[in-house]
């Protein structure tokens, strides 16, 4: 017997490997079952870690000893699998995002605060110690008010699974990709989204029912200003990029993935740059020190053994669904949209 949170692990693929990869490194936890449509696939991967292979969760949620289902299958997915894990009486970390619509959002939150369970949403850039200095930077006041930003993000179709060209599963580059960037965003405005104006189009790729590029305009309640650039639309052999510029009264911060030195803070009086080595947050003694998924997932547990509430909710996560739904509308109207919506 172990006093350890159990975890069961819906969906092997990118994400749900690496979040088995980062699990291992959370001494308060042990993954016990891995969960997939195909039960000899998923003995393959779960042999190599020694977990259990199910292709049923209905059979898992009845174990006593699990405590947390980790979603990370496709997002049409999301909402079955996290509310019924939920009514079960586990705790719920989630892929993001949240869901494809606000209506299924809605249902997910609702089952976690019904059956008192936490849901958290895996808005990992707030994990990323790039992302992470640039906060620091910018709640330091390094920059002075920040006023606008400018993001980046994006790669080659992501052709390792076919679900992603499809719309009705994945909601295409906008609800998929942009949405990281929308959630960063608000975090460091520290303010929500009033009006969106979304240019969504499949540029390159034109025989998948997915976008494939967006464009988004995002005017927040503070005033602030952002364009998030959101691309499947890279040739094959194109590195994954990810970047952003935020000015501010005072400066500005900028990151580039391609860049030796990540993050820079310009200001008048002086230019600083931030290399991996220099970043913060690295925990002296633990062997896995700067993965995003290891930092996301510990801060799911202590919100379980603290009693807290994970600093990307369903709330949280449901505010930037609806940004990214927002913007697929304005691009099919061809104009600006308020917030909050009345449908989605
Ligand atoms: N945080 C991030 O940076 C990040 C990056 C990539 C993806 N994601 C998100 O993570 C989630 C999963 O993406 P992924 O890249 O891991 O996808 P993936 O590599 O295609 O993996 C999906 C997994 O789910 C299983 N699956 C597919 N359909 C299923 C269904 N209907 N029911 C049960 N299992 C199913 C698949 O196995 P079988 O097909 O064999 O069943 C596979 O194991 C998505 O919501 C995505 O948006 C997040």
């Amino acid at each position: 017997m172990t006093d350890k949170l159990g975890v069961a692990i819906v969906g092997y693929g990118f994400m749900g490997t690496t979040h088995l990869s980062a699990w291992r490194y959370i001494n308060e936890c042990e993954v016990k079952a891995l969960i997939g449509r195909n039960i000899e696939k998923v003995r393959e991967v779960s042999k190599k870690f020694g977990v259990e292979a199910y292709n049923n969760i209905d059979e898992v949620l009845k174990r006593k000893d699990i405590d947390i289902v980790d979603v990370c299958t496709p997002t049409s997915t999301h909402a079955s699998y996290s509310i019924t894990s939920m009514n079960a009486g586990k705790h719920v970390f989630l892929e993001k995002p949240i869901a494809l619509t606000l209506k299924e959002a809605d249902a997910i939150i609702e089952a976690s605060i019904k059956n008192n369970v936490k849901l958290m949403v895996g808005h990992v850039l707030r994990f990323f110690p790039e992302y992470m200095k640039a906060k620091e930077l910018i709640d330091r006041g390094m920059v002075g008010e920040p006023v606008i930003a400018r993001t980046f993000r994006g790669g080659p179709i992501p052709e390792w699974s076919p679900w992603f060209l499809d719309k009705n599963q994945s909601g295409g580059v906008a609800i998929d990709l942009a949405i990281h960037d929308v959630d960063y965003l608000m975090w460091i405005f520290n303010s929500k989204v009033k009006r969106v104006y979304g240019v969504v189009r499949k540029l390159v790729h034109k025989d998948i029912t997915a976008e494939d590029f967006a464009l988004i305009n995002l005017r927040f309640e503070n005033n602030g200003i952002a364009l998030v650039e959101a691309s499947w639309a890279l040739p094959k052999m194109h590195p994954f990029m990810m970047n952003f510029e935020v000015d501010g009264t005072n400066g500005m911060i900028s990151f580039d993935n391609q860049s030796p030195v990540p993050v820079k803070l310009i200001t008048s009086e002086s230019i600083s740059g931030f290399s991996p080595e220099s970043l913060p947050w690295r925990p002296a003694v633990h062997p896995f020190p700067v993965d995003p998924f290891y930092r996301e997932l510990k801060h799911f547990v202590e919100c379980i053994k603290e009693d807290k509430t994970p600093m990307t909710d369903g709330e949280v996560a449901r505010r930037s669904l609806e940004v990214c739904i927002a913007a697929l509308k304005s691009a099919e109207l061809n104009m600006p949209v308020n917030l909050p919506l009345k449908e989605g």
